[in-house]
């Protein structure tokens, strides 16, 4: 593609801030420290995961960047930057979470592939960009279409980064046209995070942003989108980020036989803490984040300090002064909630939190 392109190896990479903790180098995956997260509502650029899978793209020239749009349409086209950012811009508050989130703990009752993760392979940011329902308007899909005329039902995006799971292809993935299409599922091709231009490890110039949904699928440094009648068959879509029942081992796996995942399930993490730690018996402030995927909001949040035998409702909030309700309109819909509560902990115990 003009004007961005995928090195082939990591001599060019970006500088990262030196609190984050390095699951992988090469190619690079790290997560801040679990208190990071709480500490604000609105995760700092700096410290917001970074999940890589190949070299960090380049951009030679923004003047040259396009993105290609063909596929099962009438006319195909190309979006220039310039074009992208005349249309109307959206800033929408998304919580992104790594499907891997919590796998070393995962590990530990039986093991599992790939990158091992704490609990901070997520952050909270306000993405700025244009609706991917509008520019696909634009190339004549209208808005809440589940299949174009020639029988397009998915749409692709594919980057230009190398990776070793594509045999050095590119990193792709898909999502279904009615959610494409769909104003108020909020995709966005965005060009901003937390109100700066994206930067070279979230995706500069462009990436996609599919609120409520694994954030495999908002595939960075976009290159090209594709609409087509099946799902993406990439990696990432095929043979990986799938949920299979114990039964299933990489002896006996058949990955055809489940959907690839999408909107993520309910979590609740308590930060405040780490999951080994001596502290003095007395008060504690237990403080932690809950988010749920499809933009379902979080009902209510729940802590014990005895294992689990007793439970008492932490407080759950997004923006300061304005009192959270799950379904409330002044929400933020696709992002987490941050909950607190004050315990007093008497002895050594085991405390839990669930969403
Ligand atoms: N897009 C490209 N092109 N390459 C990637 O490796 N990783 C995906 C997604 N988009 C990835 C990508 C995964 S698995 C996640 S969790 C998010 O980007 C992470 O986004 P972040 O690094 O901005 O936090």
């Amino acid at each position: 593609m003009p004007g961005l392109s995928g090195p082939s190896d990591y001599s060019q990479e970006p500088s990262r801030h030196p609190c984050l903790h390095i699951n992988a180098k090469e190619p690079f995956n790290a997560e801040p420290p679990r208190s990071a997260l709480v500490s604000s509502y609105v995760t700092p650029v700096e410290l917001f995961f970074k999940r890589n899978h190949g070299p960090i793209p380049l951009v030679d020239d923004i003047e040259r960047y396009c993105v290609d749009i063909s596929g099962l349409i009438e006319t195909p086209k190309k979006l220039y930057f310039r074009d992208i950012r005349m249309l109307p811009k959206y800033n929408v508050t998304a919580t992104l979470q790594c499907a891997g989130n919590r796998r070393t703990a995962m590990s530990i009752t039986r093991k599992v592939k790939g990158v091992g993760w704490d609990v901070s392979a997520i952050g909270n940011a306000v993405w700025g960009g244009a609706k991917l329902a509008d520019i696909l308007e634009l190339i004549g899909v209208p808005k809440l279409t589940s299949c174009t005329q020639s029988g397009g039902k998915h749409i692709e995006f594919v980057s230009v980064d190398k990776c070793e799971e594509e045999n050095g292809g590119p990193y792709k993935a898909s999502i279904p046209l009615s959610q494409a299409t769909n104003p108020e599922a909020d995709v966005l091709l965005a060009y901003e995070m937390n109100g700066e231009p994206l930067n070279r490890d979230h995706g500069y110039p462009l990436r996609v942003i599919v609120p409520g949904v694994i954030g495999a699928r908002s595939v960075k440094w976009l290159d090209s989108i594709n609409i087509i009648a099946e799902e993406c068959q990439g990696f990432f879509m095929q043979k990986d980020y799938k949920m299979f029942p114990p039964s299933v081992d990489w002896g006996n796996i058949n990955w055809n036989t489940r959907k690839p995942q999408m909107d993520f399930p309910v979590q609740s993490v308590i930060c405040s803490l780490e999951d080994m730690q001596s502290i003095k018996p007395g008060k504690v402030r237990i403080s932690g984040y809950a988010v749920s995927g499809g933009g379902c909001g979080i009902e209510r949040v729940d802590v014990s300090i005895d294992g689990g035998k007793t439970w008492m409702e932490a407080t759950r909030f997004q923006k300061t002064g304005i009192p959270y309700i799950a379904d409330g309109i002044s929400n933020d819909k696709w992002a987490w909630v941050l909950f607190e509560l004050t315990v007093d902990i008497p002895q050594s115990t085991e405390i839990i939190a669930k969403a």
